[in-house]
């Protein structure tokens, strides 16, 4: 197994690796690698839905989507994000990450970390980035690091109770309903969190999710908002990743966040299955 750097920002590849029947040492060191890396891109994997959610259980309990809709049949712990359509009907979740989030951070106990394997990749687009959330904490500047302590944001997975998010036209009626009735209630969750097993402190909010602070007047809980989301993606923090068939990309739900960069040209397919393990309440 060979470990190298991907970025500056956050990210290593691991060679030499069949994800189908690792275990043991392997598997231990994977870990290690995640809490010092944040990701890791595993190349020309050759998985069964099976073989995927047998290699995401070692790192903890699965997390079943609440997107019913989209699992893959027979293999609930599998969310399809696809942009086929059968019958006139998305297969998968088509807009699955167009904000920059970190996922399930709209429920109590968010996810630890989200494991997304290629299946079929686009000609051209359909990129991810990921931002190295330890990072934009730590460059924050001073005033701002005191001012978030101890405060504490609101998310929710309802687009459309979060004015940041778009909606289509052709969204608005069928979707509301769907997303009125598969949401949670909202969580809140520290801005700044500390990671269970690192102990490092990172930012924890996100224009797909966050909605507001609490305790804190909505104006001001905006406008500091809308600072933290443009500091958290500054290009230093970015890692980029064109996909490759076979590539599996295991991510930090804790300290990462990130954005499906989409740009697909008009009938080519991008087909993903991915695995989310759950992780502890944030503090
Ligand atoms: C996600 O947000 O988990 C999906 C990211 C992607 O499809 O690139």
């Amino acid at each position: 197994m060979q470990i190298s750097r991907l970025s500056d920002a956050l990210g290593v590849e691991i060679t030499g690796i069949d994800l189908a029947t690792a275990a043991g040492p392997e598997v231990d060191a994977i870990r290690d690698a995640f809490h010092e890396h944040q990701l890791i891109v595993f190349r020309d994997q050759k998985l069964t839905p099976d073989q995927h959610i047998a290699f995401s259980r070692h790192f903890g309990e699965h997390e079943i989507h609440i997107s019913k809709k989209f699992l893959l049949a027979d293999h609930p712990e599998i969310l399809v994000l696809s942009n086929r359509k059968e019958k006139g009907e998305y297969i998968g979740v088509e807009n699955a990450g167009d904000y920059w989030h970190s996922d399930l951070s709209y429920m109590t106990r968010p996810s630890l970390g989200s494991l997304l394997y290629a299946l079929e990749v686009p000609p051209e687009g359909g990129d991810t980035e990921w931002a190295n959330q330890y990072a934009a904490y730590e460059t924050l500047p001073g005033k701002t690091r005191k001012r978030i302590d101890g405060l504490n944001a609101r998310h929710t997975f309802n687009r459309f109770r979060n004015p940041r998010v778009h909606i289509p036209d052709h969204a608005k009626k069928n979707e509301k309903q769907r997303y009125e009735k598969i949401s949670p209630d909202d969580a809140i969750h520290p801005i700044v969190r500390t990671h269970p097993v690192t102990g490092r402190k990172a930012l924890y909010v996100s224009p797909r999710f966050t909605i507001g602070i609490e305790d804190m007047p909505d104006d001001e809980a905006q406008a500091l908002l809308d600072e933290l989301f443009a500091h958290m993606i500054r290009p230093e923090f970015i890692y980029h990743h064109k996909w490759r068939l076979g590539d599996l990309l295991f991510w930090d739900n804790r300290c990462l966040v990130h954005l499906a960069c989409r740009g697909i040209p008009e009938g080519q397919i991008r087909h993903m299955h991915r695995t989310t393990v759950s992780g502890d309440v944030p503090f």
